[in-house]
């Protein structure tokens, strides 16, 4: 199946601030140098925010967690949980294609999305609550023919139960996943044969039934009422340390700075001194293939005229557009400025090597500040 970014995109993504909190939690489960792991979860919430997948979103992922833009979109296009376009507000449904359900049916229940969804997969619906498509094996062979609604399956499935399923969906409720013709989870359709005297347990469903009862999420999306789900480590989604995910810059200026900073800042804080901390290294080091870092001019605060919208700047995002202000950068004049020596340096604090060149920062920082 062709994956591709759809051709409308918004122009920007932006997270809410819980799930920024939630976001920069995840990436401080992985150790320095590996925070590009926490790439499936982020770009999971983004889509849960958005409930599909933009480009912005896909791009502001990448610069949280310092990747190529192409290595973001590598595993956004490659994994179909994630949706490259609109999607239904109340559901999209995702039907298994493959040998067993496909055997068991699954082209009856595709028959049914066409008429009641939309003639073809990735459409959305002419009243905007559904969209379809098929999908490779789930997982649930011995259940088939089933297909995944939002979060969970709706196994042992027929053409009417679909349409009932679709219908009841559209009306507002949520019909409980799990087998659809009274089996209990996967035994044999005429009831066991071996073990009989085995019991559920008095459980009313089976376990993944009972969960996805339980938890009630079916197809309900992040709307800010959720309790904030952090790392463990966290308290309350307040902790402002976020050790293993700061860029190398902070810890080669951390130990020049942690006098300064152990008798000016809260400890809480301890993240914004380490670009402060970087003022003193004028002019250090070379690198191969790379000119010798020169520290450009830069502000402790943006003029009295207000900060410019880096984020005008393509490449830009809102993460790296909070870490350049960290770095001491408010305005377009001031990046136009940059000769190599500065490009260098900052390309070591950003983690992106190449990115500044490569999108031309300085050329449109240059443009930008001349419109003003
Ligand atoms: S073939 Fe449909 S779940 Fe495996």
């Amino acid at each position: 199946m062709l994956r591709r970014l759809h051709l409308d995109q918004p122009a920007s993504f932006a997270f809410t601030p819980d799930n920024l909190a939630w976001a920069e939690a995840q990436i401080t489960k992985y150790p320095e140098g590996r925070q590009a792991s926490a790439i499936i979860p982020l770009l999971w919430r983004a889509q849960e925010q958005e409930g599909w997948l933009t480009r912005k979103a896909i791009e502001t992922v990448a610069e949280m967690l310092g990747l190529a833009y192409m290595r973001a979109l590598e595993v956004a296009s490659f994994y179909f949980m994630f949706q490259l376009q609109p999607v239904g507000t109340v559901a999209h449904i995702q039907v298994c294609g493959t040998t067993s359900c496909m055997i068991c049916g699954a082209e009856d229940l595709v028959a049914v999305c066409k008429e009641k969804i939309a003639a073809e997969p990735h459409e959305v619906s002419a009243d905007g609550k559904f969209s379809w498509e098929e999908v490779e094996c789930l997982g649930s062979c011995s259940n088939a023919p089933m297909a995944q609604i939002g979060k969970d399956y709706y196994e042992d499935l027929t053409a009417a139960k679909m349409g009932e399923l679709i219908d009841a969906l559209g009306r507002g409720e949520v019909p409980l996943p799990g087998p659809q013709n009274g089996r209990y989870a996967a035994e044999p359709l005429k009831g066991l044969t071996t073990l009989t005297e085995m019991d559920s347990g008095n459980h009313q469903y089976n376990a993944s039934v009972q969960l996805a009862h339980d938890i009630g999420d079916t197809v309900k999306r992040i709307d800010g009422t959720e309790v904030p789900l952090l790392a463990p480590w966290q308290n309350s989604g307040k902790s402002a340390k976020k050790p293993a995910a700061k860029k190398p810059a902070a810890k080669a200026a951390a130990k020049p700075a942690a006098k300064k900073a152990a008798t000016t800042k809260p400890a809480a804080k301890s993240a914004k001194p380490a670009a402060k901390a970087a003022k003193p290294a004028t002019a250090v080091k070379t690198g191969p293939g790379t000119a010798a870092e020169s520290k450009p001019r830069t502000m402790s605060a943006p003029r009295k005229s207000g900060a410019d919208d880096l984020k005008l700047i393509s490449g830009v995002g809102p993460k790296l557009e909070g870490v350049l202000n960290e770095l001491g950068f408010w305005h377009f004049d001031q990046i136009s400025k940059w000769g190599a020596g500065e490009v260098a340096w900052v390309d070591s604090r950003l983690k992106f090597k190449g990115r500044i060149e490569r999108d031309g920062w300085i050329e449109q920082a240059t443009k930008l500040a001349a419109e003003k």
